[in-house]
């Protein structure tokens, strides 16, 4: 089949953090643009004001008069606030315009990351004004080969804290987005090469649309 431009998309990569998800969609975006089709890239955090908050917490630099962080329900207020924003600005716009509007992360994150360490009924409630992604690709990776590639981009890493932390989201991610078993939610071997990866990417994208 011949992927064309005819309607607008929403399509979604999820994957613990070194699971390569920022590689996998800017190549498939290439490819996308190279058949002419429209597409815009984007993530969450997203790259609008709330978004721009989260980034600044997760790192660290913000931080409160009392020394003190800031709790993971309002981590999770922050996440559902940008996510509605980053919806109704960005995703649903472009999409109504026939745009395939590809994301970094998207409402999973959330059911995963937050659910870990916040009641995750709350979380999906405070997420309820987010709709569905048409396809969700899931970047299956092991947690010890995310902790070796997550050491090479960076030396700052505590590797136990890191590696109990993706044991953890790993077992949400598969309570949580896993467990629906949907068409429109695929799991990707992500452990094989850069293009092997993307090669396969690009045949579900194919059979999919
Ligand atoms: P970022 O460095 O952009 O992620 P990546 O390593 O995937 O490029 O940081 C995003 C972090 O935010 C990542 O650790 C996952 C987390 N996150 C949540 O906790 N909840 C969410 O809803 C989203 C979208 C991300």
């Amino acid at each position: 089949m011949v992927l064309s431009q005819k309607n607008g998309h929403f399509i979604v990569f999820e994957g613990l953090d070194g699971s390569g998800t920022t590689t996998q969609i800017k190549l498939l975006s290439r490819y996308l643009s190279s058949l002419d089709i429209v597409t815009h890239l984007t993530r969450e955090p997203s790259d609008r004001p709330i978004g721009l908050l989260i980034r600044q917490a997760l790192q660290k630099h913000f931080v409160l008069p009392s020394g003190k962080r800031l709790t993971p329900e309002t981590i999770a207020l922050l996440f559902a606030a940008d996510r509605a924003d980053h919806l109704a600005a960005e995703i649903e716009p472009r999409v109504a315009r026939g745009e395939w509007v590809l994301s970094d992360r998207y409402l999973p994150s959330s059911l995963a990351y937050q659910g870990a360490e916040c009641e995750l009924s709350w979380v999906k409630s405070i997420n309820k004004v987010a709709r569905k992604a048409d396809l969700t690709l899931f970047l299956d990776v092991s947690v010890a080969t995310c902790v070796e590639r997550i050491q090479h981009r960076s030396a700052e890493i505590e590797i136990f804290e890191h590696h109990d932390r993706l044991v953890l989201i790993k077992e949400k991610f598969e309570e949580t987005l896993l467990a629906e078993k949907k068409k429109d939610i695929i799991r990707i071997d992500g452990s094989l090469s850069v293009e092997k990866v993307h090669q396969n990417i690009v045949d579900i994208i194919r059979q999919f649309f």
